[in-house]
């Protein structure tokens, strides 16, 4: 039996609005349409690679709220576990996304109990079950949608907060960590790099993280470079349309060409799936190339529907583009 992924992160409930353009400032502007669906980078991570089989477990937190109850249904009807989905008062975290007629977005995120992590006391609130998921989990899946401190606090083992001795019993068991840089524009606190083997930023982040240009592909090589300087083992970045780009030290980079999809209707979560996906894929035993085109074929299937849960892959609807793809 596989050792099951345990993605740690955010909920959201994605608030989506239709929109013919943007808002100018002091505008009001009608949508076209609009609705609530499940995301957040950790959930749609979770939900992505429980959708393609793989054993998940999602630890997070949610308010007490329909939100809360959307979220939780929307998890366990994609398979994930959620022994460690914690409920705690006030919100869900919610996420306004604009959604514009060609597909693409621009989002704005409200924390919630996202952002209500304690750091409780005293590893005897463990429980045993929790301790033992975490020493057989394949590996680690993180994002930035949680507080950094947080994260911080718990890969630097010296935690003693419920979910940071999760981590450090992680760390000693020497499971490998992703993180997908997506999430708050903070940088990374430097300490935190050396923890991680695969750091898996879009362009946009890895511009931040490095401070470096990140438009052409050479560019992007360069600048996966410095990350590989700043302690991370392996880089693994999304760039949309142009495709992805694995590096890692001494080896030289492989490069992924997007998989494109008939219609783009609504980007959200297609980094998710694709990190997740990519996961799922190295985890299995794919070789890093194969791993690449499989979250590609992922991620295609994600931007067709609307939704971030919603529009998650299955294996099937995975391999179906495959095959396809092999005949275009
Ligand atoms: O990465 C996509 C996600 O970002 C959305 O589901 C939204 O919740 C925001 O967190
Ligand atoms: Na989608």
């Amino acid at each position: 039996l596989a050792r099951p992924l345990v993605v740690v992160g955010s909920a959201n409930a994605d608030i989506y609005v239709e929109l013919d353009r943007m808002p100018k400032e002091g505008e009001t502007l009608a949508a076209r349409n609009g609705q609530t669906l499940p995301g957040g980078k950790g959930a749609n991570q979770a939900a992505c690679a429980a959708r393609l089989s793989f054993p998940t477990f999602f630890v997070g937190q949610v308010g007490k709220d329909g939100n809360a109850t959307m979220l939780r249904d929307a998890l366990q009807t994609s398979g994930v576990r959620l022994d460690y989905l914690n409920t705690v008062s006030g919100p869900t975290g919610h996420a306004i996304v604009m959604l514009q007629p060609n597909g693409l977005n621009s989002i704005v995120i409200v924390g919630g109990a996202n952002t209500a992590w304690k750091k409780r006391t005293g590893s005897s609130s463990i429980p045993v079950q929790a301790e033992e998921t975490i020493r057989k989990a394949g590996a680690l899946l993180l994002q930035r949608e949680i507080p950094d401190d947080f994260l911080f606090f718990v890969l630097r083992c010296e935690a003693r907060s419920y979910f940071g001795c999760l981590f450090r019993i992680a760390r000693e068991a020497d499971i490998p960590v992703i993180m997908d840089a997506g999430g708050f524009d903070s940088p990374i606190p430097e300490e935190l790099l050396k923890y991680i083997t695969v750091l898996s930023p879009n362009e946009t982040e890895l511009a931040r993280l490095t401070s470096m240009p990140t438009e052409t592909t050479q560019e992007v090589v360069r600048a996966a470079n410095k990350c590989l300087d700043m302690g991370v083992k392996q880089v693994l970045v999304k760039r949309g349309v142009q495709g992805s780009m694995l590096a890692k030290a001494d080896e030289s980079p492989i490069l992924q060409p997007a998989i494109p999809a008939p219609a783009v209707v609504d980007t959200t979560g297609a980094g998710d799936t694709f990190t997740a996906a990519f996961t799922v894929a190295i985890l299995e035993g794919k070789e890093p190339a194969e791993a690449l085109r499989f979250a590609a074929a992922a991620a295609s299937v994600c931007v067709r529907a609307k939704g971030a849960i919603p529009s998650m892959p299955n294996r099937k609807a995975v391999d179906e583009v495959l095959k396809h793809e092999q005949y275009v």
